[in-house]
């Protein structure tokens, strides 16, 4: 582990096993993980088209693409890094660095911003303390404006919070809708 992450690590990112893989400058999936790679294998021949659902468990099982994870996936399915990079950069799906635990992705796209995504994103930002891109300081909740159209636009404005869609958005209801995460802890 690299001086500085050591010293800016936690005890329990130290000690916690998925975190130490990361740290330590190295990425391979957990046991977890290789079993549903083995089973993802069976499913395409082509093995190219594993880079999108490795670079999926990865970011599932260590929170984002680092590094390590896109060399380890190039390894495994036979592809250049460059190739696992390329598709990182390309899809908004993919961080690589660490967000929050919950993460809300306000429609970027027209008709959101004719709906209104703009007073969505005050209320979102006012209530957060955080403005686009930023994460709250106690790692919960992570802000952008990046996606790009959800398909939703006759519910707009729309977004994300991780993988679940919201719609017909008001100030009213994202502001309670964070109260509610929030309060889930
Ligand atoms: S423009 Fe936002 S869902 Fe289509």
């Amino acid at each position: 582990m690299p001086l500085l992450t050591l010293l800016l690590a936690t005890p329990s990112q130290i000690l916690d096993t998925s975190s130490d893989r990361r740290f330590m400058g190295t990425y391979s999936f957990s046991p977890e993980f290789e079993k549903r790679f083995l089973e993802l294998e069976k499913k395409f021949p082509r093995r190219s088209s594993l880079v999108l659902w490795s670079l999926h468990l990865a970011q599932e099982d260590i929170g984002y693409i680092t590094p390590e994870a896109v060399d380890y996936i190039a390894g495994r399915v036979g592809v250049s890094p460059a190739w696992v990079k390329g598709v990182v950069s390309f899809y908004s799906m993919f961080r690589e660095k660490p967000i929050g635990k919950y993460h809300l992705n306000v429609c970027s796209n027209l008709m959101c911003q004719i709906m209104g995504a703009d007073k969505i994103e005050a209320t979102i930002c006012d209530k957060l303390g955080i403005r686009d891109g930023e994460t709250t300081p106690d790692g919960k909740f992570t802000y952008t404006r990046q996606v790009e159209c959800l398909a939703a636009c006759g519910f707009a404005p729309a977004m994300l919070v991780n993988n679940d869609f919201h719609e017909t958005l008001t100030p009213e209801n994202v502001a309670r809708l964070i109260d509610d995460l929030a309060s889930k802890g």
